[in-house]
């Protein structure tokens, strides 16, 4: 589903401004200025970031930052923190982090009255369904994904007339309204239990089609797959792999399964964002390359200066759309505002929930 196209279910209320705009709309004044006082007071938050954000960035990005913690305590907010945000955004504001499965079951047991999702719209509307009375801000509402947009609605319930009975998981990187046409959710780091947990000889897996190879190989069930993929991990190619593993003696290799299966092959391991992490702090490899998106590595090498990051990553042009400005902006304005059909979210919810419960 592309944003804002005809299947959509969803609404975006771009929200009035709780307090009036000033001159120059998409630019904010900066709420504080970098004073010594500002730098001591925000140095324990620096220390985290210290190996990967220069001083000369954390000049700009310290007012904010103390901005964005302030503003979230006067308004009772999270924000949910996707492993692909930057360093200064996962680090710094990010109360909750992880991989979306992590991020759903935070959603789904969060307190606050408002949820920023530091992440994709597919993102913010999972939160949505599971907190249907709660106020869901994405900082950028065109935040979107390819996989999200490479099946509609329409398409589901032709699946479901061309394969009758046969049951039909969609991976979280959908629409609610795909969601809503599906028996259950599942993410890249529950996939294989999720499929094993219908006791079906044949199972759907829309709509990555190289998530869903690569959990074929990892069950007995016979997957159908769907023609969508990530616009990020598609990039990558298992010539590129060993053509590292040439240069670099003594590489790691750690993939996320929305790579294709040739680089998939070539891997070391493969896992969620989050297993994927795991995996680097556990092992502590001398040097590794994560497959996956730019900002990741980062995030790790925040926190595993020992470990050299190999770096030909790609960026999701969604992902960064998100900006401390824009998270600010999104708290100070109460924008932008996700809501969900209810007709719609009733049926989504139920497949995100047995989600949830069938991976506790
Ligand atoms: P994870 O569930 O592994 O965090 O993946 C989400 C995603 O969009 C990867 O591209
Ligand atoms: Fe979607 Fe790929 Fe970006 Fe993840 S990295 S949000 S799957 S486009």
């Amino acid at each position: 589903m592309a944003l804002g196209s005809a299947h959509s279910a969803l609404t975006l209320d771009r929200g009035d401004a709780c307090a009036p705009r000033s001159r120059g709309e998409d630019r904010i004044t900066p709420p504080l200025a970098f004073t010594p006082a500002l730098r001591r007071e925000m140095e324990p938050l620096y220390e985290r970031v210290k190996h990967v954000v220069t001083p000369m960035e954390w000049v700009h990005y310290a007012p904010i930052i103390k901005a964005i913690n302030e503003l979230k305590r006067e308004r009772n907010a999270v924000i949910l923190a996707h492993n692909y945000m930057t360093p200064e955004i996962f680090h710094c504001v990010g109360d909750f982090r992880g991989d979306s499965l992590q991020l759903a079951k935070e959603a789904a047991r969060t307190e606050a009255s408002v949820i920023v999702q530091a992440g994709v719209h597919f993102m913010a509307e999972t939160s949505k369904l599971l907190n249907p009375d709660k106020t869901v801000l994405i900082p950028d509402p065109l935040a979107g994904c390819s996989l999200a947009a490479s099946i509609t609605p329409e398409d589901v319930r032709a699946l479901r007339v061309a394969y009758p009975g046969v049951p039909i998981v969609t991976y979280v990187n959908t629409s609610a309204a795909v969601k809503a046409e599906c028996d259950i959710c599942c993410t890249s780091s529950n996939a294989v239990k999720i499929v094993e947990s219908l006791g079906a000889p044949r199972v759907l897996l829309i709509p990555d089609e190289y998530l869903a190879k690569y959990v074929q190989t990892k069950t007995k069930v016979e997957i159908i797959a769907w023609k969508g993929h990530c616009e990020v991990h598609e990039r990558f190619t298992g010539e590129e792999m060993e053509a590292m593993r040439a240069a670099e003696p003594g590489l790691k290799i750690i993939a996320h399964p929305e790579c294709p299966p040739d680089v998939i092959n070539a891997a070391d391991f493969t896992g969620s964002t989050a297993a994927m992490i795991d995996w680097v702090k556990t092992k502590r490899p001398p040097k590794v390359v994560l497959v996956t998106e730019c900002s990741m590595a980062s995030n790790v090498a925040a926190e595993t200066p020992d470990v050299e990051f190999v770096r030909p990553c790609n960026l999701c042009p969604h992902m960064k759309r998100i900006s401390l400005e824009k998270i600010y902006e999104a708290l100070l304005y109460n924008r932008y505002e996700v809501t969900v059909d209810p007709t719609v979210a009733e049926k989504a919810r139920r497949a995100v929930e047995r989600m949830v419960e069938a991976s506790v």
